[in-house]
């Protein structure tokens, strides 16, 4: 008989990231990120070429000029490097069974290229770990969430070199080693590969404007083996931890019934299912030959690195999901006959405008609401992400991210958020839906319980927390956290093991 609702011990919790909270770039000992030189700009005085908080090489060195004038967010954050416990603590309070989160390569090896680790970055992560535990708590660690070193950015270009992997499982080797029976979850990549596709800077060290699709393709290579790799070692460092990976899940919808839309939606399909199903399956599958075939792409492997990939699957697939998208061939076509791009561009010009819901049709899904930066409100489209991902993998799933981001004012020391809480209760909907079907759903972690950097926008504003952060996109702000209305509704709804999803009214 399949199961009715969450089990007993599902793991409700929350996620972050180290360079969207932590703050403190140049304390502990830590060395220059990538991430702390994109510089914020407003999302209406942006430039063509900055939709996004995107970077390349050549913006780099024009941040670099103006250290002193430009904002850079990353580098503050939202000062959890100084406020670890009061917000470890808060998270506790509200039931936290799991929280998740991601170490900064930079405070453990600052140029990745150190043969000895950074002990004072180590001890950060020591008390932020024993907080959590203390606070009941199980750690999930994303090894490398949006972020590396500077040093390996520039001096290797990021993960188009092979050495990336020596450097990467240096740094998983001294961290499941120090944190053996501490971390029991790892990931080891955020949205492995499938955002290499439009945040090359950030999430590999390339440049956009330079890089070519074969290098993207190369990158995604050594971070399969690198991925694979970081399996191999936990299992054999801490044979009881469990490690698995994050994909970008989208759910896509076909524009019309034309065969052809939905020939389209599953051509966008397999470029997302390509990232799980090497890491869960332990290959390349045809499709994707077939695709490098196509377009000319030439990566290099050894009979070893497939070996290793066949050999270390994941543990466990965890995905992120916001959004659904709808895709249809003509709107694809037309792009690419009147700029002259290749499939690359196609995608990566279409999924930076913010408004992202929109794939490759130009157009917003006219059944579902949209929230104010664009994105679509779909809980169906959760339900048939844990479906779908469940019954082509058959193995635990974890939901690494989901949350909805808005500009929020605070009114007498708090905010009166029952959007979020509908919100929630609709995607819980959905995953008890699917569990009753099931899928064999562990846990789900909420985007942001605590106000954080956008990763896409830079902005302060975009505000997912359950916990209000008093600072703005200027920077300005005295960092106190104030408690909002949705967080006692969640605190409620851990405390139901999710059935208590009845709204808070203000
Ligand atoms: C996910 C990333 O894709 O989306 C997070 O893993 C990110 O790092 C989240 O913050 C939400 O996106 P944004 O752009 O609103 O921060």
């Amino acid at each position: 008989m399949g199961e009715k609702s969450f089990k007993k011990g599902f793991l409700w919790g929350g996620a972050t990231a180290a360079n969207q909270i932590e703050g403190a770039y140049n304390e502990g000992g830590r060395g220059l990120a990538n991430t702390d030189f994109l510089k914020y700009v407003a999302p209406n005085e942006r430039r063509a070429d900055e939709a996004t908080f995107e970077q390349t090489y050549a913006s780099l060195q024009e941040a670099k000029a103006h250290e002193d004038t430009y904002i850079f967010p990353k580098r503050w954050g939202n000062d959890f490097y100084h406020h670890y416990k009061e917000d470890i603590a808060e998270f506790g309070e509200m039931g936290f069974k799991v929280y998740r989160t991601s170490v900064a390569w930079t405070r453990i090896y600052p140029t990745g290229e150190e043969t000895e680790p950074n002990e004072k970055g180590l001890e950060f992560y020591d008390k932020v770990f024993e907080e959590c535990r203390k606070h009941g708590m199980e750690v999930m660690v994303t090894i490398s969430h949006y972020e590396m070193p500077l040093h390996l950015a520039d001096k290797y270009g990021g993960w188009k070199d092979r050495r990336m992997i020596n450097f990467y499982t240096k740094f998983v080797k001294t961290m499941v080693t120090r944190w053996k029976g501490i971390v029991k979850y790892w990931l080891t990549f955020n949205e492995i590969g499938n955002n290499i596709h439009k945040m090359e800077w950030m999430t590999a060290g390339m440049d956009p404007k330079t890089d070519t699709l074969r290098e993207i393709y190369q990158a995604s290579h050594h971070q399969f083996v690198a991925s694979s790799l970081a399996v191999k070692l936990v299992h054999e460092i801490d044979p009881e931890a469990k490690i698995g990976s994050v994909i970008e899940y989208k759910t896509i919808y076909p524009m019309s019934c034309d065969p052809k839309d939905s020939l389209v939606v599953y051509k966008e399909k397999q470029r997302g299912y390509f990232f799980s199903d090497v890491q869960v399956r332990g290959e390349y599958p045809g499709y994707a030959w077939e695709y490098f075939k196509d377009n000319d792409i030439e990566i290099e492997y050894t009979d070893e690195d497939m070996e290793i990939i066949k050999k270390y699957p994941v543990d466990f697939l965890s995905f992120t999901y916001y959004r659904s998208r709808i895709a249809s061939k003509d709107y694809i076509e037309s792009v690419q006959k009147e700029t002259n791009t290749s499939d690359k561009e196609v995608e990566g010009d279409q999924s930076y405008r913010g408004d992202s819901n929109i794939v490759n049709t130009g157009k917003t899904n006219p059944y579902l609401k949209l929230t104010p930066s664009g994105w679509s409100i779909d809980p169906d489209g959760l339900y048939l992400a844990l479906v779908d991902l469940y019954e082509r993998y058959q193995v635990p799933i974890f939901i690494a991210e989901n949350g909805l981001g808005l500009k929020e004012e605070l009114v007498n020391g708090t905010v009166n958020d029952t959007y979020r809480m509908e919100y929630l209760k609709e995607h819980v909907t959905a995953m008890r839906n699917a569990i009753r079907n099931g899928v064999k759903l562990f846990g789900y972690a909420w985007w942001g319980p605590i106000d954080l950097v956008s990763n896409g926008s830079g902005q302060m504003s975009k505000r997912y927390g359950f916990i209000y952060v008093d600072r703005n996109d200027a920077g300005e702000g005295t960092m106190k956290r104030y408690r909002k209305q949705s967080f006692y509704w969640y605190k409620k709804l851990i405390a139901s093991n999710g059935e208590d999803t009845e709204i808070i009214k203000a």
